[in-house]
């Protein structure tokens, strides 16, 4: 499949991208500008190689790797992810695309911050064409984690949307990634719960010294 990462640059999406690009999907790294894009891209090319990726990530920007592409992670910070979709909302006209955006508020404690809509992906829901599939995922899962190819991610994927077939690919596309398992919650509506549990691991992560991730049992 297509794949784009948009805000490709920045430390979540190192590992999806190499991963997907290791079992041969098509990846594309969006930023703001091209420049940026093809830096990022030249670096990330290679580290995959490491993983027998051949030089095939490609940098473009936002706008431009959203319309070229079937799903489209949004792997931008979540203060900045609204505007960023609304101006270049003309990209996008059936795609699936995945929200891990989580919105927090950091204090004494870190916690979750949401929208008025209730989450992020919602939001992100509410400003991209109805046309567009929006599914939660990946919301759980450390940056690290993702780009570490020595340890297996023996974690579970929370995922939620209210289009089935999209959840399909979205599970699909996640169980791919070696030791991954993918669990349905529900309806899009479901996603705020997701989202919560992030500032929850990460505060257990700074008390703890360690890395957590979730997995049901
Ligand atoms: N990091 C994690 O472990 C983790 C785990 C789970 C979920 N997430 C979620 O994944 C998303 C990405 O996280 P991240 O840590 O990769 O974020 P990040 O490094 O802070 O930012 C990602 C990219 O967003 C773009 N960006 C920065 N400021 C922007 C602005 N004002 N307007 C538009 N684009 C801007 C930049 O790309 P360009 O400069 O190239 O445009 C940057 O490289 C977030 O929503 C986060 O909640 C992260």
């Amino acid at each position: 499949m297509k794949i784009s990462l948009l805000g490709g640059t920045g430390s979540f999406a190192e590992g999806l991208v190499i991963r997907w690009a290791k079992v041969g999907h098509e990846v594309l790294i969006g930023s703001r500008t091209q420049e940026k894009a093809d830096v990022a891209a030249a670096e990330i090319n290679e580290k995959a190689k490491e993983q027998g990726v051949d030089g095939s990530i490609i940098g473009m920007e936002n706008g431009e790797a959203a319309k070229a592409s079937e799903v489209v992670v949004v792997c931008l910070p979540p203060e900045y992810t609204n505007a960023t979709l609304e101006g270049i909302s003309s990209s996008f006209t059936n795609q699936i695309v995945i929200s891990p955006v989580v919105p927090m508020k950091f204090g004494k404690v870190v916690s979750y911050d949401p929208p008025e809509s209730g989450s992020s992906a919602i939001d992100i829901q509410n400003v991209l064409p109805d046309s567009v599939n929006v599914v939660s995922a990946y919301h759980n899962i450390p940056a690290k984690g993702l780009a570490n190819f020595e340890k297996p991610l023996d974690y579970d994927v929370v995922i939620c949307g209210d289009d089935d077939e999209a959840k399909a690919v979205v599970s699909k596309l996640t169980e791919e990634m070696p030791s991954l398992k993918t669990i349905d919650a529900g309806p899009l509506e479901i996603s705020s719960m997701i989202e919560a549990i992030t500032p929850l691991i990460i505060n257990m992560n700074k008390k703890h010294k360690h890395e957590f991730s979730i997995k049901f049992i």
